[in-house]
């Protein structure tokens, strides 16, 4: 889901509160025409997470975040000796110490470069776009199933969704429920077909999809429901 970014930062203008947007996995997707809208807020805040190893496809792993008033950064973690510092009035390269709680680090910012330049603007737009619509039809492919149910409204390529048995009946019982599926994502896990993770919603606990591989094809989402259907199977015989 997306947070209500405009209202929040309306709030946060209002009280002068540092806005920080949680961008990690969802900020990508507003290269696309869908998501546009609900992530034009973005352009509101203080300071953005963005996991490059997420929906920009870079290898794993690799954080960033981008700061509006790098100074105000500065400010809040410069609490170093002065051999670790920024000289005033000396150019030269910044102390990662001055920013954040790290100083000696590995050149990931490598990785995102080339990753940046390999994609480009127009290639995210198309491959965000891509999985977004491997997204809709796994969604299209659970409604369509007599024995699967899809938590709606879903957003962005999160697909949540839960194996229920047509034996269950229309009232199926919530914890039996509950243990099918886990027993089902443990058996997923460990078969090494597709991996799945899951969440728990209003109580209930839900199979998780998440596509972010540009490589995703059409079998693969379908490939989910089998490998799914095969472990549930397993488990119920
Ligand atoms: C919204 C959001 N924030 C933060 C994280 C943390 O991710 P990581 O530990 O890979 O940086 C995740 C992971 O899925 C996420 O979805």
């Amino acid at each position: 889901a997306i947070d209500p970014l405009d209202e929040i930062a309306d709030i946060c203008a209002r009280h002068s509160v540092w806005f920080h947007v949680d961008g990690a996995y969802g900020a990508p997707a507003i290269l696309t025409t869908r998501y546009a809208k609900a992530l034009a807020a973005l352009a509101r805040a203080d300071s953005l997470a963005l996991d490059p190893h997420k929906w920009l496809y870079v290898p794993v792993e690799a954080g960033l975040v981008l700061v509006r008033d790098a100074d105000a950064m500065r400010a809040a973690f410069s609490l170093v000796p002065p051999y670790l510092r920024t000289v005033e009035g000396v150019g030269g390269l910044p102390w990662f110490s001055e920013y954040g709680v790290q100083q000696t680090r590995g050149f990931r910012a490598l990785k995102v470069w080339m990753a940046l330049r390999y994609h480009g603007l127009a290639g995210y737009r198309a491959s965000i776009e891509h999985d977004l619509a491997m997204a809709e039809r796994l969604a299209a492919a659970i409604q369509a199933a007599a024995d699967f149910q899809l938590f709606e409204p879903h957003s962005l390529s999160i697909v949540c969704f839960r194996y229920v048995p047509s034996a269950a009946g229309r009232d199926p019982d919530a914890l039996r429920l509950d243990a099918l599926n886990k027993a089902i994502l443990e058996k997923v896990q460990l078969g090494g077909r597709v991996f799945l993770s899951s969440t728990v919603v209003g109580g209930a606990f839900w199979l998780r999809a998440c596509i972010v591989n540009p490589r995703a094809q059409e079998q693969d989402v379908d490939s989910v429901l089998d490998a799914v259907r095969d472990a549930a199977h397993a488990i119920v015989m």
